[in-house]
């Protein structure tokens, strides 16, 4: 990623995993863009995000639980504060929860649980940082990160067509429901914002070892990561409204 293709990122849940390594490579990255702005419900608990605000002084630190309105508008002062006038280039939304829930297992609290965290608050975190990303996106021509995005970090796991054969053999109605829903709130926000030049799309980072993604997952999160950031520095006016993975393949919806 070059830093003449985005100057402001700003990531949700940057305390661990995919989050927490998205904000490690994007500042370890020579093309750095300018201000990285990582998000965390709880940041003061994860040494290692302390560590690289330590270490990166373009790493801002902001607190933000996805799912708590009050939390979003100080976010959205916090990171105000930091951008001034230049708007946002591109918003991550890579908080979310996940765990497997079966036929038998899943409860209703799981399914408006795991829908609250991972398809509403991707809507309105949008919603509240719209108006930065309108600014920014006042600001240049063209259509790509270097402009304005919106990147929701969704799943191969939320593809209805891919929901067959093997790939069916992982149970969780709360999740794959919950990344279905996300994709279409994808859709609708590239419907709505494409003609303010802002770019909306789902990326699905792979099967990952993490907490969510456990030590059998295929892919380290460095691995992960890197290919994201290939598929990000290279978005245009092409992938807008779609699904891709890590290696730039699309999906099906
Ligand atoms: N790992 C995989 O194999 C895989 C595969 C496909 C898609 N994904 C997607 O990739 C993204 C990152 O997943 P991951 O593997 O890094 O998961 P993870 O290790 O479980 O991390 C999840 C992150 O989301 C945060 N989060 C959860 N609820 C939140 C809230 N209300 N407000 C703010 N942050 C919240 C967590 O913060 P706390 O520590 O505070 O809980 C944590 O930082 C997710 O969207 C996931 O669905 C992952």
């Amino acid at each position: 990623m070059t830093s003449s293709l985005c100057k402001s990122v700003l990531i949700t849940g940057c305390n661990r995993g995919i989050g927490l390594q998205l904000v490690k490579q994007l500042a370890e990255s020579s093309n750095r863009p300018a201000t990285i702005i990582a998000s965390a419900r709880n940041p003061s608990g994860s040494t290692a995000l302390q560590e690289l605000s330590r270490t990166f002084p373009d790493v801002h630190v902001v607190t933000l639980d996805v799912v708590d309105g009050q939390s979003i508008s100080s976010a959205l002062k916090d990171v105000r504060s930091i951008l001034g006038n230049n708007g946002l280039n591109c918003l991550i939304n890579n908080a979310a929860v996940g765990f497997s829930t079966n036929i038998n297992s899943v409860t209703p609290e799981d399914m408006m649980r795991t829908f609250q965290v991972n398809s509403v608050a991707p809507l309105f975190v949008t919603k509240a940082f719209l108006p930065l990303l309108q600014t920014a996106a006042a600001q240049s021509a063209g259509m790509g990160i270097h402009r304005a995005a919106v990147i929701n970090i969704s799943s191969i796991l939320g593809s209805i067509g891919l929901n067959c054969g093997e790939a069916a053999k992982f149970k969780s109605y709360a999740y794959r429901t919950s990344k279905a829903a996300l994709n279409m709130v994808t859709r609708c926000l590239a419907a709505d914002l494409g003609s303010d030049g802002i770019l909306c799309m789902s990326l699905h980072p792979g099967w990952v070892k993490t907490d969510m993604g456990g030590i059998h997952a295929e892919l380290t999160v460095e691995e992960s990561v890197s290919g994201m950031m290939s598929v990000l520095s290279s978005l245009t006016q092409s992938n807008h409204g779609g699904f891709k993975d890590y290696r730039g393949q699309n999906l099906q919806w």
